[in-house]
């Protein structure tokens, strides 16, 4: 039915349009009545249930960041399959993002290319919200991810992400630093040593108990990707997710033109996997056992999530296969992989 509606109906739309749409039926999906109904579909085999982050987890597998910016839609995802939701990025100012179009579909690719710019109303409405979800039984693990304002100065992105903490830290399960999206001028580079750890160590001193992680990008060179996860548990952090989408264009079918065409912006989905895969590996082979590592990148199998599992993984993100296979995509993945544990 999915495959039917995208080819006919989904994928001549504007594709930000689309999810717009999509979004309104998962908050549907949300409604009392109707979560319920689906969840007796949808709820996952309790051979899935992952202890993570000082967390019960109902599965391994979650919703990526930058599908629900604003938390609204977690319930509804919730209902859908999904064990966790990583709402946001969220900002400490309300921010609109960049101009439109900023989100492109690569179908040959099963690729998405964004760049949004982290529009999003903000860490104070999100709280809010979250604060809100909270109070629903059943709910899933909800994680809040931050980034920095463009109207902030990278010199001042301290206080910036200091600010979305102690909004967001006290109604989050677990907060995660975005300094890997590259929709933000100048954010990539807060990965460097010397800027990331006054920023990790300010962070985590503001969000209390709130378990801390950061998202790395997948371009970094190895060394990079190790040294950031030895600072990670050097600063007394709870994990890293690994990884962001990347600037890379290789080894695309879409043609060269029509991808210059799109411009600049992250490259997620099924291209992202190799590398998604090499850097969840030099991570893993960096930290101890107990340091919380969160696989994201070209997932779109319930083989996809064993694999990132067995490579060491104790949580795993999607997204963009997510758009391409529908909205039983999450109840798929935990069904199959229930299917794979004896
Ligand atoms: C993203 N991603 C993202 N990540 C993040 O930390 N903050 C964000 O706001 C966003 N926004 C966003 C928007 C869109 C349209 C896409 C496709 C992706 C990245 C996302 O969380 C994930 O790391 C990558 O997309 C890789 O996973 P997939 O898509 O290959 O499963």
């Amino acid at each position: 039915m999915y495959p039917f509606v995208f080819r006919t109906v989904l994928r001549r739309m504007d594709p930000e349009t689309a999810h717009h749409l999509g979004m309104a039926v998962i908050r549907a999906a949300g409604v009392r009545p109707v979560a319920s109904v689906l969840r007796r579909f949808t709820r996952p085999d309790p051979r899935l249930q992952t202890r993570a982050l000082g967390l019960t987890f109902e599965s391994p597998f979650g919703i990526a960041a930058g599908f629900d910016k604003n938390a609204v839609g977690a319930i509804g995802l919730h209902a859908l399959g999904f064990g966790h939701i990583e709402v946001g990025t969220v900002t400490a100012h309300a921010q609109d993002g960049n101009p439109r179009p900023r989100l492109f579909r690569l179908v040959e690719d099963r690729a998405l290319i964004n760049r949004m710019g982290f529009n999003n109303k903000g860490a104070a409405a999100a709280a809010q919200r979250l604060k809100r979800m909270r109070r629903r039984i059943p709910r899933p693990v909800l994680g809040a991810n931050i980034g920095k304002s463009r109207v902030v100065d990278v010199a001042d992105a301290t206080a910036d992400y200091v600010a979305s903490t102690r909004l967001v830290a006290p109604v989050a399960d677990y907060l995660v630093v975005n300094v890997s999206s590259p929709n933000t001028p100048g954010l990539r580079g807060l990965q460097a040593a010397e800027t990331l750890r006054p920023l990790l160590e300010a962070v985590r001193d503001a969000a209390g108990s709130t378990p801390l992680l950061v998202k790395i990008a997948p371009d970094l060179p190895d060394d990079e990707v190790e040294a950031i996860a030895r600072l990670a548990v050097d600063v007394g952090l709870a994990g890293l997710v690994a990884t962001n989408t990347t600037i890379s264009r290789e080894g695309l079918r879409t043609d060269a033109d029509t991808v210059a065409d799109y411009g600049a912006g992250g490259l997620s989905g099924a291209p992202l996997k190799g590398r998604a895969l090499e850097v969840l590996r030099l991570v893993r082979a960096s930290v101890p056992d107990g340091f919380c590592v969160i696989a994201a990148g070209g997932v779109e199998t319930a083989a996809d999530v064993a694999e990132r599992l067995a490579a060491g993984a104790d949580l795993v993100q999607g997204y963009s296969a997510f758009i391409y296979q529908g909205p039983f995509w999450g109840r798929r993945i935990n069904r199959d992989l229930a299917r794979t544990i004896r």
